[in-house]
């Protein structure tokens, strides 16, 4: 059977080197493949959950999301970039499903909960941000997605979708809706630890670099990375464990063998932070470097940027709408 991926982004920031190795890498591992299609959205809706006073910053960021997929390869005629809010067929679908799921078990979902926590939501939380997972289920289900490629923090929203799923089709008494796949990351990627090493690396902690950072700034948060606290003078041991240098070196150089021999200096004594952190700020100039070129080619090309987004939206839309008719004509309210 072809298989069909979805996955999707919210703008509220730019993207980093977290998205990279969490899920941008598996996108175009998948653009690539044949029998796949690809669908990629920027999830501009479920950004605004918990941004209803702010969505010039959404609209800032549907830009700089499908800038960054540009730039790290995801090509428009390979893969279908389009926008959740211009697919009316979606906030649609997710009226229906929301019929099927009770209120505890949206408050038990881990992903939702632990972001409650962060943003400090409680009896306060929005009802959109609430339900958003049961809008991921619309999402994926639209286009019959058969493997959703994310980072690990999103299998509880594969879980609820394929509840619904299951929900849907043994209500109405149809096969309509699929059950996604997740593709996750390899276990080492899935959660890129922040420059800091306090948690993962994300806009809220500050402790993130940009896809789209340039030189300067890159080297400027390498050199300020968390290493051992207690390698003070060089020729004292060093620790391995917890210290990012070595934790980004294992995920990012190309030469393994060389990292390899780093450590076992560093553990020995003798090597230096900076000498360390040099080295790998080398090895993530390689990496980003073509990255940032590639993003800049197209910033100026406002228009093509908004046919990227038309085109797509056209073709989503389509497949959607084809999917809401059939789920409309199983609950039997296609009245004429
Ligand atoms: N929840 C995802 C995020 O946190 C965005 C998203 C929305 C998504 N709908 C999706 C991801 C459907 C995969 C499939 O950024």
């Amino acid at each position: 059977m072809d298989s069909i991926y979805l996955t999707g982004d919210r703008p509220t920031g730019k993207l980093h080197l977290g998205h990279y190795v969490g899920s941008l890498k598996n996108r175009i591992i998948a653009q690539e493949q044949k029998k796949t299609t690809q669908y990629i959205m920027i999830a501009d809706q479920q950004g605004l959950t918990d941004n209803a006073d702010n969505p010039q910053k959404i609209r800032q960021h549907v830009n700089e999301v499908l800038l960054d997929y540009l730039s790290v390869g995801i090509d428009p005629s390979k893969s279908t970039i389009f926008v959740q809010s211009q697919i009316p067929q979606l906030a649609e679908l997710t009226m229906y499903y929301l019929n099927l799921v009770n209120v505890s078990r949206l408050y038990r979902n881990p992903t939702v909960k632990s972001e409650m926590k962060e943003k400090k939501f409680t009896k306060s939380v929005p009802t959109g941000f609430l339900i958003y997972p049961v809008s991921q289920a619309a999402d994926i289900t639209a286009f019959k997605t058969t493997h959703v490629a994310v980072g690990g923090d999103q299998l509880p929203m594969i879980e609820q979708t394929k509840e619904i799923v299951r929900s849907f089709n043994r209500t109405y008494k149809t096969s309509t809706l699929i059950e996604p796949n997740i593709i996750l990351p390899s276990k080492q990627n899935q959660r890129l630890r922040g420059l800091d090493g306090q948690g993962k690396m994300s806009k809220s902690l500050n402790n993130a670099i940009y896809l789209s950072d340039d030189e300067e700034t890159i080297k400027k948060k390498v050199m300020s990375m968390y290493t051992d606290p207690n390698h003070i003078y060089i020729n004292d041991p060093g620790k391995i464990e917890g210290n990012m240098v070595f934790d980004y070196l294992d995920i990012f150089s190309q030469d393994q063998n060389k990292v390899a021999k780093l450590k076992e200096e560093y553990q020995k004594g003798g090597l230096g932070d900076v000498k360390i952190k040099l080295y790998l700020n080398e090895v993530l100039q390689e990496l980003l470097s073509p990255i940032r070129k590639r993003r800049q080619s197209f910033e100026r090309e406002e228009e093509y940027l908004k046919e990227i987004l038309k085109s797509g939206c056209l073709l989503a839309e389509e497949k959607a709408d084809n999917t809401l008719n059939e789920v409309k004509e199983a609950m039997g309210i296609n009245y004429f």
